[in-house]
């Protein structure tokens, strides 16, 4: 095996080795498939270390959003690559471009994360669960006259697009018209009379289909978006909703999800968060913000 200097981190990934990437989610048992990656690829920007022989071993990912702040994240290392400092280089290196480039470095960690982040200066902000439906669990039903539930079109998507900048602190319009179409069902959004109330976007996943963003007003959209999706997917579900979300959190128990795993999101430097906690209810992804 290469020594570790000798293992170099670079950028970009190439479109050739997409396959190389997949296979390293493919070891870490995540879900995000080819087009997940192209996000990044198109978006934001991937870091690779390869081996003697061009395989990629180890990744990274940073995301801007909308020049405050960027996500960090992809962070993973193939099994006999580890414990060699690989992915504490990939973080300094995300840390050290953002940093120059002025953003707050931002992500979502799991509890063995958290440590190494706090570390490296990350602090808690908030947190949120994972939690995952299996295939053909029985929806919960919600009805309010008030609400409208409909699938987003182009009628609605710049007002759409406005309302979630205002909730998640940045525009990510380019983020959310790559999600837009990837998971039909779940392309959503809530008004109350001419007025967005809440929306929804998922997308598809090599493991499961991945509900997410939820921004809405009140408990109420957000669980009438939920169960209009839910009632129209039928295989497994990933959702990660915000621990604060407690009457939707046990909406969503009655109609069979349960908690995979805590996330804690954090920022380099300091702990205020950039969106707005009474319409956040469910993150696009760790991966994504
Ligand atoms: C987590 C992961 C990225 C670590 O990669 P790595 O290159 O082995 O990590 P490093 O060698 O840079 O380790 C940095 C520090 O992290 C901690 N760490 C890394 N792996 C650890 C483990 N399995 N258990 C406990 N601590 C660990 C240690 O403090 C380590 O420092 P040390 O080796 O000096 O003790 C890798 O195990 C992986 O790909 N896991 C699956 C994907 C994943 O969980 N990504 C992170 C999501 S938050």
């Amino acid at each position: 095996m290469a020594r570790s200097e000798e293992l170099k981190i670079e950028t970009p990934l190439r479109v050739a080795e997409l396959a190389d990437a997949q296979a390293l989610v493919g070891e870490a048992g995540w879900n995000q498939i080819e087009a997940d990656w192209r996000i990044f690829l198109d978006l934001g920007r991937v870091y690779v270390v390869r081996d003697g022989n061009g395989r990629v071993i180890a990744t990274a990912a940073t995301l801007p959003h909308d020049g405050r702040f960027a996500w960090i994240s992809m962070v993973l290392v193939s099994g006999q690559f580890r414990r060699l400092g690989l992915a504490r280089r990939l973080m300094r290196r995300c840390i050290d471009d953002l940093s120059a480039a002025g953003l707050v470095p931002v992500l979502d960690a799991t509890p063995a994360g958290r440590e190494v982040y706090r570390a490296l200066g990350f602090q808690d902000s908030w947190s949120y669960q994972r939690l995952t439906r299996p295939a053909r669990a029985a929806s919960a039903e919600i009805a309010d006259g008030n609400i409208n539930v409909r699938p987003i079109d182009d009628t609605v998507w710049a007002a759409l697009c406005a309302y979630d900048a205002a909730a998640f602190g940045a525009s990510r319009e380019r983020l959310l018209a790559r999600l837009r179409g990837r998971l039909p069902a779940a392309d959503l959004c809530a008004l109350r009379g001419d007025t967005i109330a809440g929306f929804m976007l998922g997308r598809d996943g090599r493991i499961a289909s991945h509900i997410g963003p939820l921004i809405a007003g009140d408990d109420m959209v957000a669980q009438a978006l939920l169960a209009r999706a839910l009632a129209r997917l039928p295989g497994p579900v990933f959702l990660d909703l915000a621990d604060a979300k407690r009457a939707t959190g046990r909406w969503l128990a009655a109609a069979g999800f349960t908690p995979a795993r805590p996330l804690t999101r954090m920022l380099l430097g300091r702990s205020a968060r950039f969106d707005d906690p009474r319409r956040t209810y469910a993150v696009v992804g760790p991966e994504f913000g």
